[in-house]
């Protein structure tokens, strides 16, 4: 048997990992980032908003939660400097789909804010969750997203910032909130997402024996206890969580992907910067594309060919 240089498939490997492309292998990005009343003010300062702007670039659907913003100005400013700088990254256009202000804390309502890539998600549906009286302080606001990227195809994204008094009974609520919201779409595939204060003085180990989102093995809670989620160096709190339903759901997730993502560290920011954004760091998690599989194939077989034929 003859064989052949070692050197022509290693070519063919990276002429294929080439075409595939840096940004279909990296998957489908969503992040959840609590940006601490997010108004107006801030959305004027250009330095705040160029930091901001470079996690919401990295996410095909970004959740901004603590958005206030009455007027809608802030995030009209924040998306026209978005879809104006995309150039500089991969030029995709950017949408929002906003809650309207919930809550009536005295910082002022807050709504939700997913900003989203035109060209790889869709939005399809919309709900705002409701029970009177209300369960929640600021109602979850679900958002039904439908991707050819992805594996999943068709996914429900629930944001939730919870008040810290009633951390426990909210997150436990949100149990409710899936069944409804499911039954409506007709559709398990429902992510929970957001700043659930679901650590420190909040929720303690014992609580988890009241929350079904625990007791209900089929969620899988991706953003672990230990993992600190606040840009202080005096905290060190898992306040911000990502789970899911479902197996469906889990299998659809790119192993390990889900994770703080440390600002500073990772654009070289002091942490004072950090700051002026939020005192909390962004989370994020990955679902597997399509299109790698897709867009692979064809390679694969001139690959396979190579050697067999
Ligand atoms: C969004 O919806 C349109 C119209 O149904 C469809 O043509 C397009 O492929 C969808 N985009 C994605 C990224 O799934
Ligand atoms: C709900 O979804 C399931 C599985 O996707 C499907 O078999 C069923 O027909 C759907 N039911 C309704 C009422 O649309
Ligand atoms: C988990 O999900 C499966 C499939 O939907 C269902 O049959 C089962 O009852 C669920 N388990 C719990 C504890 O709810």
């Amino acid at each position: 048997m003859r064989w052949r240089s070692p050197c022509r498939p290693l070519l063919l490997l990276s002429f294929l990992t080439l075409l595939v492309g840096r940004e279909t292998v990296s998957g489908f990005r969503i992040c959840s980032y609590n940006v601490q009343k997010f108004n107006l003010q801030k959305a004027s300062n250009y330095r705040l908003v160029n930091t901001l702007t470079r996690v919401v670039y990295r996410c095909d659907i970004c959740l901004l939660m603590d958005v206030v913003d009455p007027t809608g100005q802030a995030i009209e400013t924040l998306m026209s400097t978005i879809n104006r700088e995309s150039y500089r990254y991969d030029n995709y256009v950017y949408k929002s789909v906003s809650s309207n202000g919930l809550g009536n804390s005295k910082d002022g309502k807050q709504k939700y804010v997913f900003i989203y890539r035109t060209q790889t998600v869709n939005v399809t549906d919309q709900h705002q969750y409701e029970t009177k009286p209300p369960t929640f302080f600021r109602e979850p606001f679900a958002v039904k997203f439908q991707s050819r990227k992805t594996t999943i195809k068709k996914f429900i994204l629930v944001p939730v910032h919870t008040e810290p008094t009633q951390a426990v009974q909210e997150i436990d609520h949100l149990y409710d909130v899936f069944e409804k919201v499911s039954k409506k779409w007709n559709n398990t595939n429902v992510m929970f997402l957001g700043d659930f204060q679901a650590a420190c003085a909040h929720m303690t180990r014992l609580d988890k024996k009241k929350i079904r989102l625990f007791t209900n093995s089929n969620f899988s809670w991706l953003i672990g206890d230990k993992v600190d989620t606040t840009v202080s160096e005096d905290t060190n709190c898992a306040y911000d969580r990502i789970v899911v339903y479902g197996k469906t759901f889990l299998k659809a997730i790119t192993p390990f992907s889900a994770k703080v993502y440390d600002i500073g560290k990772q654009l070289k920011i002091r942490k004072s910067k950090v700051k002026e954004i939020s005192d909390h760091y962004p989370v994020e998690v990955k679902l597997k594309s399509s299109a790698l599989l897709l867009q692979a194939t064809p390679l694969l077989l001139l690959l396979l060919a190579h050697f067999f034929l």
